[in-house]
């Protein structure tokens, strides 16, 4: 699996496994089918309820193959909260370390100090490897940095072709930190684009492949989420192909903006 080195040291898989809305036995399932076809990165949270699984799945697996994201709530970023959810974190994996922590959202009431100080304690006890963060513009993504001790990894922010940020992705890789594209698929919604149909025919392949591509080539990491056996394994044929330098650019130019997740806890102008 093909992965890119965090401004921390590590290696992050370009691609894994989105488990919003995977529960119970539906996660379980995915996550295996995931695994046992070759995928090495798991994006969860602890918002999404599904840490007891994916521990299930993994500890069937060899853990030091395998990369796992999950995310401290925006209610949880005091001292202590964020300490206290990364030890739950851990026990519901049934793991001893997470290899990316990231503020699943900003919360301008607790200051951000404060959390990045405990994100540090986590990396100091070797609880954490990398962290960053998840829905922060650039101006916040900025004050993170200029705050951190530690390197701010990775960014997760919507991106798909219908929110094409290429302003926040350039000020991400002027940073160092590597972006993670989430809802890729902007969660089905790109999949009847015309031009996303032509091109794909072009290339024989899927929408959700072209789309998936055009993410990786742009330099980011993609988590779709997917529950049938077809659409992970069709997910993961994105790295021996190329899409050129005119289609890219076509893609580029769709000129839709279409936020899918609408938090109403951020704002995305700030
Ligand atoms: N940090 C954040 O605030 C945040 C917010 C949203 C999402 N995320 C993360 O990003 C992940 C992905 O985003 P998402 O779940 O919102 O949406 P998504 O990955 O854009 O789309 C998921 C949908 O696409 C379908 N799909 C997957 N592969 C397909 C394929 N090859 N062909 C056709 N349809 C396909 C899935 O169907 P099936 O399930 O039927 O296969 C599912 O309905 C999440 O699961 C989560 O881990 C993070």
């Amino acid at each position: 699996m093909k992965s890119i080195k965090l401004a921390s040291g590590y290696e992050m898989p370009v691609l894994g496994i989105g488990t919003w809305e995977l529960t119970g036995e539906k996660c379980k399932k995915a996550v295996t089918t995931a695994l046992k076809l070759g995928y090495t990165h798991i994006d969860t949270a602890d918002y999404y309820h599904n840490h007891k699984e994916i521990g299930e799945v993994i500890k069937n697996f060899d853990r030091k193959k395998l990369f796992i994201t999950t995310k401290v709530q925006g209610s949880d970023l005091d001292y202590d909260s964020v300490l206290k959810e990364c030890n739950k974190a851990l026990r519901e994996l049934k793991t001893d370390y997470i290899d990316l922590y990231l503020i699943h959202w900003p919360n301008l009431s607790i200051p951000l100090e404060e959390t990045l100080k405990a994100l540090k304690k986590l990396v100091d006890d070797k609880k954490v490897r990398s962290i960053g963060i998840s829905n922060f513009t650039i101006k916040r993504m900025k004050e993170a940095i200029k705050k951190s001790k530690l390197p701010i990894s990775v960014n997760q922010v919507e991106y798909h072709p219908y929110l094409n940020q290429e302003e926040l992705l350039n000020s991400c890789k002027e940073n160092k930190v590597v972006l993670t594209a989430y809802s890729p698929l902007a969660r089905g919604d790109i999949l009847d684009d015309k031009l996303l149909k032509e091109i794909a025919k072009k290339y024989n392949k899927t929408v959700s492949q072209v789309v998936l591509r055009w993410l990786v080539q742009k330099g980011t990491i993609v988590i779709p989420k997917a529950s049938s056996e077809t659409h992970i394994k069709e997910n993961m044929d994105i790295f021996s192909w190329k899409i050129s330098g005119k289609d890219m650019e076509k893609i580029n130019s769709i000129r839709k903006k279409e936020r899918i997740v609408d938090l109403e806890f951020v704002n995305f102008d700030d």
